[in-house]
């Protein structure tokens, strides 16, 4: 059953830099229930300043019924994360969570490719965790400018299956010479019509990987969710400042991506 959004105070337990990330572990009053997907708005500092907590996908949680831990993983990329990755071992932090819909993994017949471009892996791990305890079959592609901007090969689910994990890089300094989505169109136009039928597409990533993966997945008839990362004000579905186009009937209409999304039907999605 989905949990209900709540508000928690956490202390953190762990915040620590891995090349450009940080992952974080937070000490919150009980156990976080979530979907692959869900996020959690958080704000970690004193006073008003920034006025507006930030949204990070939940990467794991854990814990027993009467205490948990939840983990997040981060990339500084202004004000709000700068604060966040000067934050210590037992500073209090304020999160809502669990928000928005998940990825729907109910299909445990279904071969899955889960993509993350950037920090966009933090989003898709926790689907292939969740994929891996089921024993579903998956594969993950993973996309950084260079080999120093990729996840932590220990971070990735799999990672250590032979064939598993496909890296791309721009600058062609680690795996694929190339975008995510430039792999996976590869790799789909290489399987035969059964194999394709079989498959679901999970990508989380910048908004022009997410289109190029749509449409390959579209020209496929390969179903495929996409996790939209839109600037979020409230998180949990008041102030609408975070709305997606999506398609609907003859025409269109928009969608909070804080609670009908982050995850999208790829072909519903205006791109
Ligand atoms: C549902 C959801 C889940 C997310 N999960 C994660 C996560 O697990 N880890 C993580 O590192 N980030 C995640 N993000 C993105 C993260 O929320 C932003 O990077 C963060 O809010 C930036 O805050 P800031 O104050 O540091 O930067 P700001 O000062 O707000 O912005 C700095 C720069 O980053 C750009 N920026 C800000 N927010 C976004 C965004 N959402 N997408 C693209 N560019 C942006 C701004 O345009 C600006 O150029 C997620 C976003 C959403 C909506
Ligand atoms: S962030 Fe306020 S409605 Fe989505």
């Amino acid at each position: 059953m989905r949990a209900n959004p709540r508000f928690v105070g956490g202390r953190i337990l762990r915040n620590v830099g891995h090349g450009i990330f940080y992952r974080m572990e937070v000490a919150v009053p009980d156990r976080v229930e979530f979907v692959p997907g869900q996020f959690a708005m958080v704000s970690g500092w004193p006073g008003n300043d920034p006025l507006l907590p930030r949204p990070l996908a939940i990467f794991r949680s854990g814990g027993t019924r009467v205490s948990g831990t939840v983990e997040f993983v981060y990339k500084v990329v202004g004000r709000g994360t700068a604060l966040l990755s000067g934050l210590h071992e037992g500073d209090p932090l304020s999160i809502t969570l669990p928000l928005g819909n998940g990825f729907r993994l109910d299909d445990p017949d279904r071969t899955w490719w889960l993509a993350g471009g950037g920090v966009g892996f933090s989003t898709v791990f926790p689907a292939g965790m969740a994929l891996s305890q089921g024993r579903s079959d998956f594969e993950m592609f993973l996309g950084a400018r260079t080999r120093e901007q990729l996840p932590p090969r220990d971070w990735t689910p799999g990672g250590n299956v032979p064939g598993r994990v496909h890296l791309c890089t721009d600058d062609g300094t680690a795996g694929f010479h190339g975008t995510v989505g430039a792999a996976l169109r590869a790799r789909l136009e290489a399987l035969k019509p059964p194999e394709a039928g079989r498959l679901s597409i999970l990508a989380c990533g910048p908004r022009e990987m997410l289109r190029e993966i749509a449409e390959t997945a579209g020209s496929r008839g390969v179903p495929a969710q996409v996790s939209l990362e839109n600037h979020m004000a409230c998180g949990f579905g008041v102030c609408w400042g975070c709305v997606t186009e999506v398609r609907e009937g003859d025409g269109t209409a928009y969608r909070r991506v804080c609670k009908e999304g982050p995850v999208f039907d790829a072909r519903e999605v205006v791109w």
